[in-house]
């Protein structure tokens, strides 16, 4: 029981004070003495970014960098004409001040890693790291300085395409993943080779548009953004993120990129951010197709005034600031605000020093120490959902003949994923090759595509593969979406597998050989149906270039699945939104509530079917619950304690646990804890996510875990009243899932 009244211990941990990033005054003075000498004009065109022409200079391009009218360009790769366009602005514009070349490097440049909601079902925020440094360092070798990532969206909404990009549902998980990609693009120091800005992108809710169509509306109560979407944005702040971006959509009512609450008054007044705001693609000059703006000129008025610092792609700064100056609609300390943001950037960056890049500085693209993380990365995000009767591993000392059935076992380009603009699909390696070659002259491999791509319909092709599954000892299919289904503006309203891959495991499965499935995918799909006809099925996501090598070492048991679901996967759309982090209500349904819609009677009265939360005909339960994975070995959790049953505000709560491998393999888990407030002056989630470690044991190993988790961390933003870990009771769960029920208590005073 709580005591009352709460003596509340407001935490520091969202206030501005401790966050604000260190400036350098050497880079501070330098930016005053260039802003001195800038004409306005000069101002406004850093304030501009401009989409390159895909290789080559047109003249107006050359002449916006000669005349200083652009700060910045996106989407130019070729290194000859990235430095020539950067010699145009030192050597030939008035003041020489460099531009920053973006371009979004999401999950690889050259080199691809899984996608970003992959990458976070490794739950291992040093190789997310690692994965985002190769990224870093190949794009930097291209001569890039800037890339828009990571993308730290929240998203409980499986229909959004852009889910692929995420880190999920939570918001511990994408905040320690958010932060490791911070520090793998920007490394030590912005100004280190091969270091390259990151952006925490979209600034705030994105990932809550309505019904998870690209672009909607979100609105988001106090509550839940401060809980739930802003966290990861403000780890990422703390850990020195260079830029931030807008959402597209309105946030309760103001399109993101006119909002000076979210801008203005939490990133930089709360969170002391100082580096810079670039809009989105053209978000600026939408002001006026969301109807907040009457025109161009009042678009570029509301942005400036709330705090997007640098336009990207359209021109209403370029076009209407000057003016908005000079009238006195937007006083010209806004536009020196703006410009001092930027120049801070390009000096940390070190631009002024180093302004062009040499590739032969830099390791080659897609070197094999780069695959390797890229292969590491992959291995590790793939989530093992079913494996009954230990369908898997393969056992490849028995193995003659495997049949290899779908559209994505051998499609050098789909397995990559969505936001790849410089991946390669020469470099992939796809399950068929990597399976072929693992197995050498072992084993013979049929493959049959069967479906052309995962949406084909066509089942001209089935017996083929009905027949080679037949021939085989073991057969595999490679199921799923293709890139092109998820990703910006692909939403999709069905979650099961598109075309007639259902048809095809229904057909193979009618061999009665043991199926094994393989999806790949950008998004939760609803699996169910699949899984019926599945003794196994692997979870791998787009996997990225090196998917095939990953997978096979998987199937072959060369290592176990250690991948954990970042996000809930519904067993049906009508579900959602489905997530583990939810309130309890007053009428939570268990399994001696729930009726399914078969078992009510006839004209059961009103009443029969009981009064708690949940679906006639789909239930309560998702189809597999936030963090959960399989392994080809097992573990046991035991012996869960605290150090002290009971601390203050401010110490440190010391959790230990015992985990045991008493499968027969070495194998990897990730023990994950969560916190329950039991009673709160307002209502909060079941379970949060707090802590988690990946562990590596051999068979028959155990080894205690030690979680430090200090009070702050079990504080709720609570609306009015702000961050606070409110004295009384709190339960401690240590599990390998989010449904986990192994606990303990413990009590703040
Ligand atoms: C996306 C951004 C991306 C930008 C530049 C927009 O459509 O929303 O995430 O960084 O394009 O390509």
């Amino acid at each position: 029981m709580k005591k009352l009244p709460f003596s509340l211990v407001v935490l520091s941990l969202f206030s501005g004070l401790l966050s604000a990033q260190n400036p350098d005054p050497e880079v501070e003075k330098k930016a005053a003495e260039l802003l001195q000498s800038m004409t306005i004009q000069e101002k406004i065109g850093q304030l501009c970014q401009v989409n390159g022409a895909y290789g080559g200079i047109p003249e107006e391009l050359g002449k916006q960098v000669r005349e200083g009218r652009a700060g910045s360009i996106l989407n130019e790769v070729d290194t000859k004409t990235l430095n020539e366009l950067q010699r145009i602005a030192v050597e030939e514009s008035r003041l020489g001040i460099p531009l920053i070349f973006a371009r979004d490097v999401i999950h690889g440049f050259r080199t691809i890693l899984p996608i970003p909601l992959g990458q976070a079902a490794t739950w291992n925020p040093e190789l997310v790291e690692r994965g985002a440094h190769i990224a870093a360092v190949e794009a930097a070798s291209a001569g890039l300085h800037w890339t828009f990532a990571p993308m730290i969206d929240i998203c409980r909404d499986p229909r959004w395409g852009r889910i692929a990009e995420s880190l999920g549902e939570d918001p511990f998980l994408a905040s320690e993943l958010g932060v490791a990609m911070v520090r793998g693009f920007q490394g030590e120091s912005l100004a280190d080779k091969g270091a390259i800005a990151a952006c925490a992108k979209h600034f705030v809710g994105y990932g809550a548009a309505e019904g998870g169509r690209d672009y909607n509306s979100a609105n988001i109560p106090e509550n839940e953004l401060y809980n739930i979407y802003l966290p990861p944005f403000k780890a990422c702040a703390d850990a020195g993120v260079a830029t931030f971006m807008p959402t597209f959509n309105d946030v309760n009512g103001v399109p993101a990129s006119g909002n000076p609450f979210l801008f203005r008054k939490v990133l930089r007044e709360d969170w002391g951010f100082n580096g810079f705001v670039v809009s989105d693609w053209e978000s600026v000059r939408q002001l006026t197709v969301h109807g907040v703006a009457a025109d161009n000129k009042e678009a570029a008025r509301q942005a400036t005034l709330a705090g997007i610092d640098m336009e990207m792609a359209s021109t209403t700064y370029a076009d209407h600031l000057l003016e908005l100056v000079e009238q006195g609609a937007v006083p010209e300390a806004v536009v020196d605000e703006a410009v001092r943001n930027i120049l801070r950037v390009k000096l940390q960056l070190g631009l002024f020093e180093h302004p062009y890049t040499d590739p032969s500085d830099f390791p080659a693209l897609a070197n094999d120490a780069h695959r390797a993380v890229a292969e590491q990365a992959a291995l590790q995000s793939c989530v093992l959902l079913r494996n009954d009767g230990q369908a898997l591993p393969l056992e490849a000392g028995k193995l003659q003949r495997l049949a290899l059935i779908g559209p994505l076992a051998d499609d050098p380009y789909e397995q990559l994923g969505t936001w790849i603009f410089d991946g390669d699909p020469q470099h992939t390696v796809t399950p068929l090759a990597a399976l072929r070659t693992a197995l050498g002259d072992k084993a013979s491999v049929q493959f049959v595509k069967a479906l052309e791509t995962s949406r084909s319909r066509s089942q001209a092709a089935f017996p083929d593969a009905v027949r080679a599954a037949r021939e085989a000892d073991a057969v595999v299919l490679f199921l799923g979406e293709e890139s092109i289904l998820s990703g910006e503006a692909h939403s999709r309203a069905h979650l099961g597998l598109p075309g007639a891959q259902l048809e095809l495991i229904k057909a193979v499965a009618e061999t009665g050989k043991p199926i094994i499935t393989v999806v790949m995918a950008g998004r939760p799909l609803a699996l169910g149906p699949a899984l019926e006809y599945s003794d196994a099925l692997l979870f791998a996501w787009h996997p990225g270039t090196m998917g095939g090598p990953a997978i096979a070492r998987l199937l072959l048991g060369l290592e176990s699945p250690s991948g954990k679901l970042p996000v809930t996967f519904p067993t049906t759309a009508g579900q959602i939104p489905m997530y583990y982090n939810h309130k309890n209500t007053g009428k939570p349904a268990t399994e001696e509530s729930y009726i399914h819609i078969d078992d009510i009677p006839v004209r059961a009265p009103q009443t029969s079917v009981g009064n708690t939360s949940y679906y006639l005909d789909a239930g309560y339960k998702p189809l597999f619950p936030f963090g959960f994975g399989l392994s080809y070995s097992q573990f046991e959790y035991r012996n869960l304690r605290l150090r002290e049953p009971a601390v203050s505000p401010g110490d440190t709560l010391v959790v230990m646990v015992e985990l045991a491998n008493t499968g027969n393999y070495e194998a990897e888990e990730v023990a994950q804890l969560y916190i329950r407030d039991v009673v709160s002056s307002i209502a909060r989630p079941v379970k949060e996510l707090k802590g988690f470690q990946r562990i590596r044991l051999k068979p028959g190993e155990s080894r205690t875990a030690t979680f430090h988790l200090p009070t702050e961390h079990l504080a709720y933003y609570y609306p009015g009243k702000g961050w606070m870990a409110e004295p009384g009771q709190f339960e401690i769960f240590v599990g390998g899932d989010s449904d986990t029920g192994f606990k303990v208590s413990c009590e703040i005073r």
